[in-house]
């Protein structure tokens, strides 16, 4: 990402947003589309690929270990995979950008390789905490160097053959649970790992499409979810389904500027995902589903929004790992809902890209939106649904979700909201502004 000329932005919105939109490829299942696309032997085709700058890192290296990763003038990816245990020495080190998710399941796939990788990011990547990757993958026998507090920038080899574990995820991480995984398909024998809380099951039901020997069992303790290693990987034909992460700033953009009607087409229903909806609806949003279809393998529906007037909810802690990425687009809901909205049990927040909790606090404080801030989570006073007082420029910390979320938080504010740099809003949703505008938004570049 560019980050040496930032790109202050703000969003303005003189009467209701109306069209449709259809939201880019989900994040989530187009970084799996491709990593597990580079283990098959043979072509993978994948339409929809989301293009942002997250997953063009990991498509760079998966380049990098010997795949064959390109872009069709039609728009669909091919890629040629080496097959398990196929992937080659990258001669450097891997840029990841602002990616956690590039560099958590890339970890995985190096983990039961025989060869060495050095991870690389940005200042906000190289914040991010790396010991719950590490952790478990050298008990499978990987070694590491990491900088300090086991963060970026981290070189580690690879074992091959490397040693099957069971494994209990200490926090509730799908990015965890992948990296296990996936050292688990070049790995002798059962690669084991249990979940106490359900989170994001793309990896194991698209592994289970390429052909592994994938189960997943209900137990006391959680979900155990069992890949049997030296997998054969068969190519496939993947189409990525919408973004719901992305389709939740359209979500709340619609609720809170009055008179808004809003269509978001193909966006991703597994209730693994659909958090934000659950709760928007529990504030009183109008969100009906039409045409709910399968598509690739997942529900798909076009989600039609229209303003409502929201109120305030406790935030149910146990919808955290189905809208972890939705949290400030939700405080932003709450700014503009009568009474105050409390929500806890999200410490992961703290670990995202930023710490969410903190640079919400400060934003919402900022426009005049009082807040109270716990060490997991946040407490909103919602002003009701009338504009927010707005009139502040937003450290957005390299954040793609904080910008985003606060340039929607203006389309409804008294005096302008400016981000202090959209450039990191390119890692997840290229064309936001575009869409924004499409909706009857006015941009104005700073
Ligand atoms: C992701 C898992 C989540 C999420 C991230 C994408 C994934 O992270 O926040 O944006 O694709 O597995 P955690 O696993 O750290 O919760």
């Amino acid at each position: 990402m560019n980050t040496a000329f930032p790109r202050p932005l703000c969003l303005s919105a003189d009467g209701p947003l109306r069209g449709r939109v259809r939201v880019p490829g989900d994040k989530s299942i187009s970084h799996r589309a491709l990593l597990f696309s580079a283990l098959a032997v043979g072509e993978s085709r994948v339409e929809g690929l989301l293009e942002g700058e997250d997953v063009l890192a990991t498509a760079a290296a998966l380049r990098a270990m010997g795949a064959q990763v390109a872009r069709g003038e039609d728009g669909i990816w091919r890629i040629h995979g080496v097959g398990v245990g196929g992937l080659l020495q990258p001669q450097t080190a891997l840029d990841m950008g602002n990616s956690g998710t590039s560099t958590r399941l890339l970890m995985g796939l190096v983990a039961s390789h025989p060869i060495t990788a050095t991870f690389i990011g940005d200042a906000s990547l190289s914040r991010r905490p790396m010991a719950r990757v590490t952790e478990p993958l050298a008990q499978m026998g990987a070694s590491f160097t990491t900088a300090p507090g086991e963060r970026l920038p981290l070189t580690m080899r690879g074992l091959c053959p490397a040693i099957p574990i069971r494994y209990t995820l200490p926090v509730a991480s799908a990015q965890v649970k992948s990296a296990v995984l996936l050292a688990g398909l070049n790995t002798p024998g059962l690669t084991r790992v249990i979940e106490p809380v359900p989170t994001r099951d793309h990896s194991e039901r698209m592994l289970r499409g390429f052909g592994a020997d994938v189960t997943v069992e209900e137990s006391e303790h959680g979900r155990i979810i069992s890949v049997r290693g030296e997998a054969e990987l068969r190519p496939q034909a993947i189409v990525v389904p919408g973004d719901p992460s992305s389709a939740g700033f359209w979500m709340v953009a619609a609720s809170i500027v009055p008179g808004s009607d809003v269509v978001i087409e193909n966006v991703l229903m597994n209730p693994t995902r659909t958090g934000l909806v659950t709760a928007l609806r529990m504030m009183g949003a109008s969100i009906d589903e039409l045409d709910r279809r399968a598509v690739g393998g997942e529900w798909v529906a076009d989600l039609r929004v229209r303003h409502a007037a929201l109120s305030a909810i406790d935030v149910p802690a146990d919808l955290a790992p189905s809208m972890i990425d939705e949290y400030p687009i939700l405080f932003v809901a709450a700014a503009f809902a009568s009474g105050r909205t409390v929500a806890r049990g999200a410490h992961e927040l703290r670990v995202k890209e930023s710490d969410r909790i903190a640079a919400m606090a400060a934003a919402l404080s900022a426009c005049g939106v009082g807040c109270e801030e716990y060490n997991d989570g946040l407490a909103i006073e919602g002003r009701g649904g009338d504009a927010i007082p707005g009139g502040a420029t937003i450290a957005t910390h390299l954040d793609h979700r904080i910008a985003m979320s606060m340039v929607v938080a203006g389309l409804h504010a008294a005096r302008p909201i400016v981000i202090d740099d959209a450039a990191p809003i390119a890692t997840s949703y290229p064309g936001f502004v575009d869409v924004a505008e499409s909706l009857g938004a006015r941009a104005t570049w700073r």
